[in-house]
């Protein structure tokens, strides 16, 4: 397929790799033009504008959040403009709710198909081709998307016809990892200040009850205290938090305990942590226990 990306970072651009080795056509803009030359290296078209990156079979963008996706969706030389009638946009992104019913009423007035398909999976997973793809929205976009969808997922969750449930999906389950990191920080605060090994202890807990992903993932981030390079930073961290709360709060549904982690992320940027992994949120909690 002739596809577009759009936002070659920490994950897009393993992912727009990914497409080519699957041999797609791939045309690639980022706002940072270095990074789209080393794709082009790669074998991939360089755009010199978002709206140059609209003329292929579908789009996809891959940026950091709401900000980034109203600039390429409404600013200079966008997407929204270029897209042909028909044409598809799967945006990747971890974006608001609201943000993506906006684009879903944006795209749907002219005509084209627009996909929520938001990722679990840091960067190691994009570069493995093994992240898991939360998708929302037209079922002629969906199976338009599948070819796509292979080179870059492991496994695909639909969520019906209404994009933003993928987003919502998405909130809920990056919130619930962030509690998990909050949690774990509680806990390996107050064996460390026991005397207790971190990394035994995070041995005997994901070789028994806890034998899950995150808890193996960041309990050694935690454990060794290897908050760089950061496969997902605390900034990022924030902004989903903020977003999960947004929507929470749209649809009138308390949640304290996102309440708590959001303010240990506001301390971690207060410090100047923003750029560390978002496990660094433990740091927080472990310098509160005089650690
Ligand atoms: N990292 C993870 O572990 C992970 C896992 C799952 C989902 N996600 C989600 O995936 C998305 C991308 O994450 P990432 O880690 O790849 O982020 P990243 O490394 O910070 O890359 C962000 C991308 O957005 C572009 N961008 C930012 N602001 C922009 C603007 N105003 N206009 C145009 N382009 C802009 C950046 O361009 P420049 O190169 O010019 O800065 C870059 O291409 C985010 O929504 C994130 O929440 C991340």
């Amino acid at each position: 397929m002739k596809v577009g990306f759009i936002g070659l970072g920490h994950m897009g651009e393993p992912m727009a790799r990914n497409l080519l080795e699957a041999g797609h056509e791939v045309t690639v803009f980022n706002r940072t033009r270095r990074k789209a030359e080393a794709l082009a290296e790669a074998g991939a078209r360089i755009a010199e504008r978002p709206a140059d990156a609209c003329r292929g079979d579908a789009l996809i963008t891959m940026l950091t959040g709401d900000e980034a996706l109203e600039a390429v969706g409404w600013g200079e030389g966008n997407i929204l403009g270029a897209l042909p009638k028909g044409g598809l946009h799967i945006g990747m992104s971890t974006i608001s709710v609201a943000l993506s019913d906006r684009l879903a009423d944006a795209h749907g007035e002219r005509g084209q198909l627009y996909l929520a398909a938001p990722v679990l999976g840091r960067p190691e997973a994009a570069a493995a081709a093994k992240l898991f793809i939360l998708a929302a929205g037209p079922a002629d976009g969906m199976s338009r998307a599948e070819p796509l969808f292979k080179a870059l997922g492991q496994q695909v969750f639909t969520w019906g016809d209404k994009p933003s449930a993928a987003n919502l999906v998405k909130l809920s389950a990056n919130f619930l990892i962030a509690a998990m990191i909050e949690c774990l920080g509680e806990a390996m605060a107050l064996v460390r200040k026991g005397g207790i090994d971190p990394r035994r202890y995070v041995e005997m807990l994901t070789t028994t009850l806890f034998a899950a992903p995150v808890y193996k993932t960041y309990g050694a981030i935690i454990a060794d205290e290897k908050f760089t390079p950061a496969g997902f930073n605390m900034a990022m961290g924030f902004k989903d938090v903020r977003l999960a709360l947004a929507a929470a709060e749209a649809s009138r549904v308390p949640m304290p305990a996102a309440s708590v982690v959001r303010d240990h992320f506001i301390a971690g940027l207060a410090q100047g942590q923003g750029e560390l992994d978002w496990a660094a949120l433990s740091r927080i909690i472990a310098s509160n226990a005089g650690l």
